[in-house]
């Protein structure tokens, strides 16, 4: 039994921003996993950790075998879901993934011992905001599905880490749809994350070195090309 979430956790995910009907469809009409993959995802829903939703799973296999990335950076890695449909997405990539949540750590690295049998995914321990730092590695693909008011914070870190070319995935960045709404119309406990992500918003979206994209899949996915090497970003 997973203490770390319950069927009250992550109310957003259970918020669609596209109709539930579309949803529904998405999630059966597209290709299923199978073996340990599903095996992962099921166990996932039955104990309410936030991975990946099918439409995104099927998405990234999309997007990896088109981009072919090399080096991949995720923050958050919970189970270790989304890290191995990573590796299993692209022949030979190397995976850093960031948790810092014993519990998830643990489940994670079970499963890496498993079905990582080349040792193509590194599990860094730790508060994202200390481990980004000490990294010095360049990346070609990176996956941020951790604290949504931190995005904002990691970006700096994230864009000096990318390559000319690299993509950035940010997932749940719609806020259930309550990221459009005035901030006075939201839960108090909800204004950091609304005001971290609008600063997302403002930073990358009109930013004229990066090519920015929303996609209303899931909670809404932001994806970002890094276009130059230096990338000014607007923090006020
Ligand atoms: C949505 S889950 C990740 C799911 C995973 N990407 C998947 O789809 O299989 C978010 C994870 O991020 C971790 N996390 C959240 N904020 C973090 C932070 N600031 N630093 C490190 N890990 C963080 C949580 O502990 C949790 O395990």
């Amino acid at each position: 039994m997973v203490k770390s979430y319950g069927e009250r956790s992550n109310r957003n995910m259970r918020r669609p921003v596209v109709k539930e009907e579309i949803v529904e469809f998405l999630r059966t009409s597209q290709k299923q996993l199978d073996g340990y993959l599903a095996d992962l995802a099921d166990f996932a829903q039955r104990e309410n950790i936030p991975v990946i939703p099918h439409e995104t799973v099927v998405y990234f296999q999309f997007l990896l075998q088109a981009i072919q990335p090399k080096k991949i950076l995720e923050i958050g890695t919970a189970i270790g879901f989304s890290a191995l449909l990573m590796k299993e997405s692209v022949p030979g990539v190397q995976i850093t993934t960031i948790d810092r949540n014993p519990e998830m750590i643990a489940f994670a690295k079970e499963n890496f011992a498993k079905f990582d049998k080349h040792s193509q995914i590194t599990l860094l321990e730790g508060e994202a905001q200390e481990v980004l730092p000490t990294i010095n590695e360049k990346f070609d693909f990176v996956f941020m599905d951790s604290a949504k008011s931190k995005y904002i914070v990691f970006l700096p870190y994230i864009l000096e880490k990318l390559e000319v070319g690299g993509v950035i995935i940010i997932d749940d960045v719609f806020q259930g749809g309550d990221v459009v709404r005035p901030i006075e119309d939201i839960r108090r406990g909800q204004r950091t994350i609304h005001r971290g992500l609008n600063k997302l918003f403002d930073a990358v979206l009109n930013n004229e070195k990066l090519t920015a994209s929303l996609i209303p899949m899931s909670d809404g996915i932001l994806m970002i090309r890094k276009n130059e090497e230096d990338v000014d970003l607007d923090l006020d």
